[in-house]
């Protein structure tokens, strides 16, 4: 399930947004992300926990009118499994009544591929 991050799951947090390929080799910007996400009421994360804590994904509100999504990551020995798909679905189910939702340049094409149809018929079956 999709639980909101919070101040003391910092570290598996930052583990799992290192994964983002603008944030992998630069420390001190994946320490201001993790920062705004803390401290900007625009910037929401969320984690994605089973047993453990799996997978991320953050959005940014624009303008009170657009959710961005601009981070989605997933513990590498837990991928192709579907969380991350689940995770989008879960992001578009809690804000799709109040904005429009959409994802950065860096997440786009694996959002495009989350919400064809195609893609959801042949994840439906995979559990
Ligand atoms: C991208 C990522 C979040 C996908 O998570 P996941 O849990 O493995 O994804 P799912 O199991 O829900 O979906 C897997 C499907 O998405 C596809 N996919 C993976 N990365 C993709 C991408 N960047 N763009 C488009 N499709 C992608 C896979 O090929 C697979 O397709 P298939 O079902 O047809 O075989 C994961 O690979 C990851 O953490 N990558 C590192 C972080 C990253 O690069 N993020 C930026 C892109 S979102």
């Amino acid at each position: 399930m999709l639980i909101r991050f919070k101040k003391n799951m910092e570290k598996i947090a930052m583990g799992l947004l290192s994964f983002m390929p603008d944030e992998k080799k630069d420390v001190k910007k994946l320490q201001q992300t993790i920062k705004e996400y803390e401290t900007n009421p625009d910037w929401h994360l969320f984690l994605w926990k089973e047993d453990d804590v799996l997978g991320a994904i953050g959005v940014r509100i624009e303008d009170n009118v657009d959710v961005v999504i601009q981070h989605v990551s997933v513990n590498p020995s837990h991928r192709n499994m579907g969380i991350g798909k689940k995770m989008i679905n879960e992001i578009n189910r809690q804000y799709q009544d109040k904005y429009t939702v959409n994802a950065s340049e860096e997440v786009q094409e694996f959002y495009q591929k989350c919400n064809s149809k195609h893609d959801q018929n042949e994840n439906s079956n995979k559990k």
